[in-house]
């Protein structure tokens, strides 16, 4: 999601930095925007100066330190509390007092994540949906202690940078994963509960619901850690059923099955 957003950022004009947490994961990322960027001059979505240019605005780094001077951070760190708040309580420290901070995060409290921080009035949520250069949604959630002008900021932003923003609050799973999630969750205890395949259930979702597409092939595209995480989340703060994460997606997850990322899922890639 990061190199992803990075992407998002650098196609809009900014000049953006990225922190990874080893230089050879920072290049990762920047062989990815660079292997999207080159598919879309070849499919003549952009000239090979926008491409070159939008490159040439990424910095990389893995010094968090050198986020000082950014308006916006947009955190996309793995989905685990501690692990945010910590990010959170270092960014307070070094961004300036104006600059606003944004969780990516898919289903955690914002609110949670920004009581380390001494201005949690500047702290908001950006959901990005993965791909985020593709999907136009972004979720601009606001706590309770979100100040206007960090909400509108990051609005702005995502809307500068052609995306579709929908504000909302900081509730579990904010609009889409509240919905999707246990939906998915469904969708998998079919698997087993009436003996079907994964490349059936999505001709099912696809064919019979119009979905674009089918279940299993998305939540490969998610990360079974990934979406085992955030119905782990949703089930913690709402407490119903269909949002614990089924048995099959447990057990994927513990045999290194993560979906796309890892090569294998539902599906192998
Ligand atoms: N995958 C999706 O579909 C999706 C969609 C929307 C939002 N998100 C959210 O985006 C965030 C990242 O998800 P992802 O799918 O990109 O996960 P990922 O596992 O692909 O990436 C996690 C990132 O965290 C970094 N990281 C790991 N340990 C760290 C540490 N100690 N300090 C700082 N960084 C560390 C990794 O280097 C990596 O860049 C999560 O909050 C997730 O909920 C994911």
């Amino acid at each position: 999601m990061g190199a992803g957003i990075a992407q998002v950022s650098v196609q809009a004009g900014h000049q953006t930095v990225g922190r990874e947490t080893s230089e050879e994961l920072g290049e990762r990322g920047r062989a990815t925007i660079e292997r999207y960027l080159t598919r879309g001059v070849e499919k003549g979505r952009l000239t090979q100066d926008e491409c070159d240019a939008a490159l040439g605005r990424l910095t990389l780094t893995t010094d968090l330190d050198d986020l000082a001077d950014c308006d916006l951070v947009i955190e996309a760190v793995l989905e685990e509390l501690d692990l945010k708040r910590d990010v959170f309580a270092e960014l307070d420290r070094i961004t300036q007092p104006d600059a606003v901070l944004a969780t990516n995060t898919s289903a955690l409290s914002v609110s949670e994540i920004a009581e380390t921080t001494s201005h949690p009035g500047r702290v908001v949520g950006m959901h990005f949906f993965n791909p985020a250069p593709v999907l136009p949604l972004v979720e601009i959630v606001r706590t309770q202690q979100s100040a206007d002008d960090a909400v509108d900021a990051a609005y702005a932003w995502a809307e500068s940078a052609g995306k579709q923003p929908v504000r909302c609050n900081d509730t579990p799973g904010f609009i889409v994963n509240r919905i999707l999630i246990p939906l998915l969750n469904d969708c998998v205890r079919v698997l087993d509960e009436a003996d079907v395949r994964p490349e059936d259930m999505d001709k099912a979702m696809t064919n019979g619901a119009g979905w674009p597409m089918g279940p299993c092939a998305l939540i490969d595209l998610i990360g079974i850690d990934v979406h085992v995480h955030a119905s782990e989340a949703l089930h913690g703060k709402l407490g119903e059923p269909r949002m614990a994460a089924p048995e099959r997606l447990v057990r994927m997850q513990q045999e290194g099955k993560l979906g796309r990322k890892s090569g294998a899922g539902f599906y192998t890639y």
